[in-house]
């Protein structure tokens, strides 16, 4: 299969078009044709060797924990999808080697959802990673109505998307962004404010 891989921790410079094996399907996974992979600040980070004091890495390595895509194959004990399921997911495993830059990848059956028929496979990709990091945070804090929420980076891929969650559970949001990013902020429901000096 085609893939984009680094041989060593380097910089997206060092990105190359190679060709590698098929990634094995282990009990528990299924194999995913991908349609798209998302494309997340910490792909470059991992990249750059910036988790490697906690995360097994192998090279050469294919970056990219996000996909949406097509069950190609089932592997055994994965009864909760079938081939040709449409799905989409945070895949990370708990080292870094075979990644969604490619034709081909496997994924742990709990890491995938079935992708909803409204989102295009691009929008899919572009959730789960996000997506779950602003559910999650959101969520923890227990975020409800009348509640005034401050959210940094508010129009970036984590931070649009706990704006809309916040927003959503009823509460006054506060985003920092640049003034570029103000008109935005204000369509999603949010009240923006230029980070840097004198936010307070
Ligand atoms: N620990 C985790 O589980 C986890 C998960 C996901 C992401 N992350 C990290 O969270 C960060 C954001 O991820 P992302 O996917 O949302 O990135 P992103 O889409 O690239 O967004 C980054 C945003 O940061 C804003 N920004 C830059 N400097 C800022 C400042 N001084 N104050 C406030 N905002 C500033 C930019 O806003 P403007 O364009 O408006 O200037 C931009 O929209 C990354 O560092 C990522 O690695 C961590």
């Amino acid at each position: 299969m085609k893939a984009i891989a680094l041989d060593t921790y380097g910089s997206p410079d060092d990105l190359r078009l190679v060709e590698l094996p098929e990634p094995k399907v282990a009990p528990g996974e299924v194999l995913v044709r991908v349609k798209a992979a998302g494309v997340n600040p910490v792909d470059w980070k991992l990249g750059a060797g910036m988790l490697d004091a906690v995360m097994e890495t192998r090279f050469p390595l294919i970056s990219g924990w996000d996909v949406a895509g097509v069950v190609e194959r089932v592997g055994f004990d994965a009864t909760e999808f079938a081939v040709g399921d449409e799905v989409y997911g945070y895949i990370r495993k708990d080292w870094a080697q075979n990644g969604a830059y490619a034709e081909l990848v496997s994924a742990p059956v709990r890491t995938l959802a079935k992708k909803p028929a409204s989102l295009s496979w691009e929008e899919a990709a572009g959730v789960p990673l996000a997506g779950l990091t602003a559910y999650q945070s959101i969520e923890r804090l227990g975020v409800d109505r009348g509640d005034v929420v401050l959210v940094h980076a508010a129009a970036g891929g984590v931070g649009s998307l706990g704006v809309q969650i916040a927003v959503a559970r009823g509460a006054r949001v506060i985003g920092t962004a640049s003034e570029r990013n103000h008109e935005f902020l204000r369509s999603l429901g949010a009240e923006p404010v230029t980070y840097g000096e004198g936010l307070a």
